[in-house]
């Protein structure tokens, strides 16, 4: 193991470099005129992990490709076999002007690495392919066998993913999946995280008026329907911040003694998540702290609220219509097709007659909890414990990776998920960052993991 860990302090510089060439590509998903980008992205992907010594290949799919990259097998082999995760491609990077240095053109301040995609997700991933190229390239032998897919379009919903592992379920069976692609509180905290919210999304549209009218000529005598969105939404929830459709905590399993122990260990006050956050008070579910809220605790969000005039100056209109763009964000036990229908039959039954409604659904995903002592769990705890030198904090997640349920489902695998992250390196924000003493750690602690893992199987 010695050499490995050498290896890794000698060559930092060098792969900060790399990652900077990583970063470079404007690898946006949701944007369909930066296909070309995400293929020379997973091109370059391949390329990389060839040289460092894996067995690497991109694989077409209706969308966006993704990378699969294995170490090479040893004929008759008995050693047990794990998938890394990872996603190359990124959020959009607007509002450009928030930015202080262009997104795909990667600064270094400090040990802050600042880049759409640093820390979400290629810089955390990365850190796994240095581990494996370490072991290769100091002729270190690996107690197993290691697959990584990296694929394209995990920021739009992985469309094409689950049926590339239902197609390539020989190849991919494994004994644990293992993501860095969620957080931990700071430098000197690392955590491993054993559960992520669910999430519904989806539309609501309220029509009004034919066209656009007149607010003096006709205004007061219909219905506007940005007042009426207004009213509706303004009902969902109550002033203790509970959602008050009917049913929706129904079967939320409660928090165990243990759980809200662990909970509690998580280092960040509320007078700075405050100041993080540029709020002047916290707001959530009463009874509940501001880590269980945002990590355990059910939401209904308004992300996006749009209708009549949004240009400069005034225009006197009474809109046409009114749309809100919601996510739910659900917890175990909560089931993803029964919280849409409960949460679209109240908005409907709600809806005043003067309007009409509209909802088209959007992508959805059931929470995911493994048991934080199982032995994977533990060998990886052990791992981190090794790389950062303190003892990990065990977390629940408030984000989503949708696609872990199918890992389950489809390769009979758990996922272990070992964040990476830090909560102020904006995720989906302008001027994200990747901080290079997580990198580096997480590193060294995925050199340590493939010991403790393959010790256990
Ligand atoms: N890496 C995040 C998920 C994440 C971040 C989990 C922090 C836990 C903590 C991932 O790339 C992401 O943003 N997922 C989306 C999923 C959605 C598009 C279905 C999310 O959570 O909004
Ligand atoms: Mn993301």
């Amino acid at each position: 193991m010695q050499p490995v860990l050498d290896y890794l302090k000698q060559n930092q510089d060098r792969f900060v470099a790399e990652l900077c060439d990583y970063l470079r590509f404007a690898s946006v998903s949701a944007q369909p005129p930066h296909k070309p980008d995400l293929l020379a992205c997973a091109e370059w992907l391949v390329a990389h992990c060839r040289k460092i010594g894996l067995d690497a290949r991109v694989c077409a799919t209706e969308g966006h490709p993704i990378v699969v990259a294995k170490t090479r097998r040893e004929k008759n082999s008995s050693r047990p076999h794990f998938m890394v995760y990872g996603h190359y491609d990124v959020q959009p990077p607007e509002p450009l002007d928030l930015w202080t240095t262009p997104p795909f053109e990667p600064r270094l301040e400090g040990r802050n690495l600042f880049a759409r995609g640093s820390t979400d997700n290629k810089g955390q991933n990365f850190a796994h392919l240095k581990a494996v190229e370490a072991y290769l390239q100091t002729g270190t032998p690996l107690p197993c066998d290691l697959t990584f897919v990296i694929e394209g379009e995990e920021e739009v919903g992985s469309k094409s993913l689950s049926g590339f592992l239902k197609e390539n379920r020989k190849e991919l069976a494994c004994a644990a999946v293992v993501i860095s692609d969620t957080g931990m509180p700071d430098v000197t905290h690392p955590a491993l995280t054993y559960a992520l919210r669910g999430i519904i999304a989806f539309e609501i549209t309220l029509h009004g008026p034919a066209r656009d009218l007149h607010s003096g000529i006709f205004g007061g005598t219909v219905e506007n329907p940005a007042m009426a969105l207004a009213q509706l939404l303004a009902k969902v929830r109550d002033g203790q911040g509970r959602i008050k459709i009917p049913g929706f905590y129904d079967g939320v399993a409660p928090l165990s003694k243990y759980e809200r122990e662990q909970i509690e260990r998580y280092p960040l006050s509320d007078a700075k998540l405050k100041k993080l956050l540029g709020v002047k008070e916290l707001f959530g579910e009463r009874g509940f702290t501001a880590t269980e809220q945002r990590s355990s605790r059910p939401t209904f969000e308004i992300n996006g609220l749009t209708s009549g005039y949004q240009g400069e100056g005034s225009k006197t209109i009474v809109p046409a219509w009114a749309r809100a763009k919601i996510t739910c964000r659900l917890v175990p036990d909560q089931k993803p097709a029964r919280i849409r229908k409960i949460v679209c039959d109240w908005l409907k039954e709600n809806c005043p007659p003067t309007v009409r409604m509209e909802i088209t659904a959007g992508h959805g995903a059931e929470a995911y909890l493994v048991s934080p002592k199982s032995a994977p769990a533990q060998a990886a705890l052990r791992a981190l414990e090794k790389a950062f030198n303190r003892s990990p904090i065990l977390m629940r997640e408030g984000g989503s990776i949708p696609i872990v349920n199918e890992f389950k489902q489809i390769l009979g695998a758990d996922s272990l998920l070992l964040g990476l992250g830090l909560p102020d390196d904006n995720a989906h924000s302008p001027n994200e960052k990747f901080n290079l003493d997580c990198f580096e750690k997480g590193q060294r602690m995925s050199a340590h993991l493939w010991q403790e893992l393959a010790g256990i199987v």
